[in-house]
């Protein structure tokens, strides 16, 4: 895939208050500058926890910075009596992007199931979000080779119920559960093995218009080190960064690497 644009995405998970927040964003927008990237080599998005949003919009907002930003998760019902869940709309009025659904940690923390997981993505594209699908084997199933059928089986479960039309702007990120936060990173090719085929499965289940345009990422001990590796393969499109993403100079330095 030539000229493409990358879509660098930093998930804090549960990291910085609002005023680190604020802190973290601004020296990632002055790095970023330093280093001389703009909007045309990357897409650099942060992903805070659900307390930082607001501050992360004004400063964005307020300075016209070229970053965007999104949620860790998402409620899969409409506002009303749901106790401590986030609905789509509100996010989308926080000027949020995207959404990360169904990260690994969410999956393990909250017994989310592929069918809770596919009402949160139906969720957030009806409200102008872009899903960042998180998808992903465990170690036992790469040891045993099973990685491949397990990980397309939670796509196509993840997306049951949505058709091409409705998955427009669909972002799958490929985060093997054994690589997140050990700094054991999948190879090349093993992202790209992966990539390859999550793009295939899109193509057979939603035509080549959605196969082609659906930004596949690689998640899992990305580093400034490894990032352009990773991003070899015309299948990979970009990175969700864990750990790496919370220096907003170390992030900028990730995003040089990568382009
Ligand atoms: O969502 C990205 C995250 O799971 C990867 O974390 O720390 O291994 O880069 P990390």
């Amino acid at each position: 895939m030539t000229d493409r644009t990358l879509l660098l995405a930093g998930n804090w998970k549960m990291n910085h208050d609002h005023l680190e927040a604020i802190s973290t964003v601004q020296k990632l927008a002055w790095a970023l500058e330093d280093a001389k990237l703009d909007d045309s080599q990357c897409e650099v998005v942060v992903v805070p926890p659900f307390t930082d949003i607001r501050s992360v919009q004004t400063l964005v907002q307020g300075d016209k910075l070229w970053l965007r930003y999104g949620a860790q998760d998402v409620s899969r019902h409409e506002p009303g009596a749901h106790t401590g869940e986030i609905a789509a709309t509100f996010l989308a009025r926080l000027g949020c992007t995207y959404v990360v659904v169904g990260h690994s940690e969410r999956r393990a923390d909250n017994h989310e199931t592929n069918d809770v997981v596919a009402a949160k993505v139906k969720a957030a594209l009806g409200h102008d979000l872009l899903p960042i699908l998180c998808v992903g084997e465990s170690l036992a199933q790469r040891e045993e080779g099973t990685h491949v059928d397990f990980t397309l089986t939670q796509l196509e479960e993840s997306l049951d119920g949505l058709g091409a039309e409705d998955l427009q702007g669909l972002v799958v990120a490929y985060e093997p559960v054994w690589a997140i936060g050990t700094g054991k990173t999948a190879t090349a090719e093993d992202a790209a093995e992966m990539a390859t085929a999550i793009r295939a499965r899109l193509r057979e289940r939603y035509g080549d218009a959605l196969a082609d345009s659906t930004r596949i990422l690689y998640g899992g001990s990305v580093k400034t080190d490894n990032v352009a590796d990773i991003l070899v393969s015309d299948d990979v499109d970009g990175a969700l960064v864990g750990g790496a993403s919370l220096s907003g100079p170390d992030f900028a330095a990730l995003c040089k690497a990568a382009v």
